[in-house]
């Protein structure tokens, strides 16, 4: 039988130069292992941007420990460095930076600082996949890195995750850990492969927002495997299936969708230049152009007046935007302090939920949104 897990790690190494890869049903379960194999428990703090999904302070709690939120840059969108050393202590074990959209902006220098505390540091790649920072993969700056494969990132398997360990003196405990996995079930990979059947025959940009809502909605009630399962966005539970193994079903779409990534990722780059003109020309906000060298731009962020409005527009013209992040922790809309989360804390963090959406850089039909963005010219900011 081909063994689609082994040619999906031979695949990744050609884009990380590492063989430590170990792979999860999701991101967030690569995250987790990341955290236990690096000690963390009860009372530890871990750092992480204030502009996120609810996923990654998720696992912290769940060994226990507790998420300390850091400011974020209106530029990059990434942990603004300014805040960071304040909120470092004696209890803080680790520092979680993340590539927002793509962009790994100063994991060198948070890498320095994670050095000098003796801390860990763990880079979530989960939009950064094929990008890289200052020469070097996304990935391969911390002592540790997670990647996601679920449908709308870098290359997708349908869901999926998987970690790289750059830290050899984390293997130990890691290979330890991998034995608590659970196997993907007979049900989960048949759901998977509806799934896949269903994208191929039904997705299309007529469909897209009714799709999208229906199986946000069967995830959250838990009906198919979805992104977030209604535990997760509503508890700080561990839910009784997190930390789950990945299987050949999943890998062998992997496959499949990492062959055409290097073509996507230039198409991601044009398409990122021609949407910075456009947004430079109409003077409105725009990613500066010191951010782009090898920026993957997994989306492009705008920033809007009113995001309720934008989307309602979007769905009537079928352009395919982004929520993501619709909170400071998204997808949580209330209950923040569960997750140690006050929004009023971090006002560009807030800001940023509240009037970005994101835009595909992966079109091939990139006049239709051009078209579009001049239509509304004046709901952008
Ligand atoms: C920033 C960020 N981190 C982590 C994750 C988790 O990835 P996965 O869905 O593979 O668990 C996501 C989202 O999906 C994300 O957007």
């Amino acid at each position: 039988m081909t063994d689609h897990i082994k040619i999906l790690k031979t695949e990744i190494s050609k884009y990380l130069g590492s063989k430590n890869i170990y792979f999860h049903n999701k991101g967030r379960a690569s995250l987790y292992a990341i955290l236990k194999a690096m000690g963390v428990g009860l009372g530890d703090e871990v750092i992480i941007p204030a502009y996120t999904c609810v996923v990654v302070p998720n696992p912290i709690i769940y060994l226990g420990a507790k998420p300390v939120y850091i400011e974020i840059d209106k530029d990059n969108l990434c942990m603004d460095l300014s805040y960071l050393e304040q909120k470092i202590n004696d209890k803080t074990k680790v520092i979680i930076c993340q590539n927002t959209y793509g962009l790994s902006a100063n994991v060198d220098k948070i890498v320095e600082i994670a050095k000098k505390y003796n801390l860990y540091s763990i880079e979530d790649c989960t939009h950064g996949f094929g990008g890289q920072y200052e020469g070097k993969p996304n990935g391969t700056y911390c002592d540790a890195a997670f990647y996601s494969m679920q449908w709308n990132k870098p290359f997708s398997s349908g869901i999926g995750g998987f970690m790289i360990i750059n830290n050899d003196n984390l293997i130990e405990s890691i290979n330890k850990i991998e034995k608590e996995k659970l196997k993907a079930n007979l049900s989960t990979k048949l759901n998977l492969k509806i799934l896949f059947f269903a994208k191929k025959c039904f997705l299309n940009q007529t469909t897209y927002w009714t799709l999208l809502k229906l199986y946000r909605w069967l995830s959250k009630n838990n009906i198919v495997t979805g992104s977030s399962s209604g535990q997760e966005i509503s508890d700080i539970k561990i839910p009784k299936k997190f930390f789950m193994d990945y299987s050949q079903t999943q890998a062998k779409e992997g496959v499949k969708n990492i062959k055409n990534l290097s073509e996507f990722l230039k198409l991601r780059k044009e398409n990122a230049v021609i949407y910075t003109d456009f947004l430079k020309n109409h003077k409105k906000t725009y990613v500066k152009e010191d951010l782009f060298a090898n920026h993957s731009f997994l989306k492009y962020p705008i920033f809007v007046k009113n995001r309720k409005r934008f989307f309602e527009l979007a769905r009537k013209h079928k352009i395919e935007l982004g929520d993501w992040f619709n909170s400071p922790i998204h997808p949580i809309q209330n209950n923040f302090e569960k997750w140690g989360m006050f929004p009023e804390k971090y006002p560009i963090a807030n800001f940023a939920s509240k009037h970005v959406v994101n835009i595909p850089c992966d079109t091939k039909n990139i006049e239709k949104i051009l078209s579009f963005l001049e239509k509304y010219l004046n709901e952008i900011i």
